[in-house]
């Protein structure tokens, strides 16, 4: 297994904004077939390097490699046609298009992936519906529904089936989950359990430990743009990992210390602080 060649790799990369050092010494390998999820608490530095490594932003230094060979992104478009797919919180897609359109939407004619100079409308939804569905999403069976009518969980599924149709090598997911109920949540991980199975690099986003554990076998904790901890499957427990995103706090002295308030405070919880100052 570890002298496989990663399918994606980082090796000591930096990312700063002007004066502002973002990431550091980011160093990263996931293989074919694998799942990483990158935790972190907000501001932690994980949609940074994501974007980093989607072309968004160059590394400031440090190298990205794609099946062993360093390459430069200086565009998303770059990533895109070296395989790397990222699905973004809503699934990345149109909600007035039909789920036939939205599939084949920026796949250029010329590039031999779609014969046609007209758009057929119904091969499209043939060949949209059958991805879909052969991901186990039965639900979807007709193309010219619009996508804004799905749910969070299948727009999501969509956007993976079309990553993987479209042959990505490497699935990138900024917080899937995030806004799906638990029976939605269930089903995109289900979801990347199969394109894992295809042989997929994956790399998860999530502030759930829960959803993390479920798909991942690989764990790597951002803690202010530093690699704070990296491990495997199995090698730590859901509360170590949980104190771990709280960056490094101890969780059950928290609640302890919420407890302390609350018996004080006529069994008042502590207002919530603004996200804006975390
Ligand atoms: N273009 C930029 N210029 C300056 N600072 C930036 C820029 N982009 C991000 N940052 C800073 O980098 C830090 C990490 O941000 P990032 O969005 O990567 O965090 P995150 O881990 O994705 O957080 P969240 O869980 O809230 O999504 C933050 O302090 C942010 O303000
Ligand atoms: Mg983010």
């Amino acid at each position: 297994m570890s002298n496989q060649t990663p399918v994606i790799e980082l090796r000591n990369v930096d990312k700063s904004f002007g004066p502002i050092d973002v990431l550091h010494e980011i160093s990263l390998k996931v293989n074919a077939g694998e799942v990483l999820c990158l935790l972190g608490d907000n501001g932690a530095g994980k949609s940074t390097l994501i974007k980093t490594l989607a072309g968004v932003h160059s590394p400031t230094r440090g190298q990205i490699l794609l099946d062993g060979k360093p390459m430069r992104f200086s565009r998303p478009k770059d990533a895109q046609e070296k395989g790397i797919a990222t699905v973004h919180q809503f699934g990345g897609t149109f909600p007035l298009m039909t789920i036939g359109r939205s599939f084949f939407a920026g796949v250029e004619p010329t590039k031999g992936i779609w014969p046609f100079k007209v758009f057929d409308r119904s091969k499209a939804n043939q060949i949209a519906v059958k991805a879909v569905q052969d991901f186990g999403i039965t639900r979807i069976d007709d193309g010219d529904r619009l996508v804004g009518g799905l749910s969070g969980g299948e727009r999501q599924s969509l956007a993976i089936a079309r990553a993987v149709h479209f042959g990505a090598r490497v699935l990138i997911l900024d917080e899937p989950t995030a806004a799906l109920g638990v029976k939605q949540a269930a089903h995109v991980l289900r979801i990347v359990n199969e394109a894992k199975r295809r042989g997929l690099a994956v790399i998860f986003i999530t502030h759930q430990v829960m959803h993390a554990m479920a798909v991942g076998d690989h764990f790597a904790v951002l803690i202010r743009g530093a690699i704070a901890a990296d491990f495997r499957k199995g090698e730590k427990s859901r509360e170590e990992i949980t104190d771990l995103m709280a960056g490094g706090e101890t969780m059950s002295d928290l609640e302890a210390q919420i407890e302390g308030y609350m018996e004080t405070h006529d069994g008042h919880p502590p207002q919530v602080a603004s996200q804006s100052d975390a």
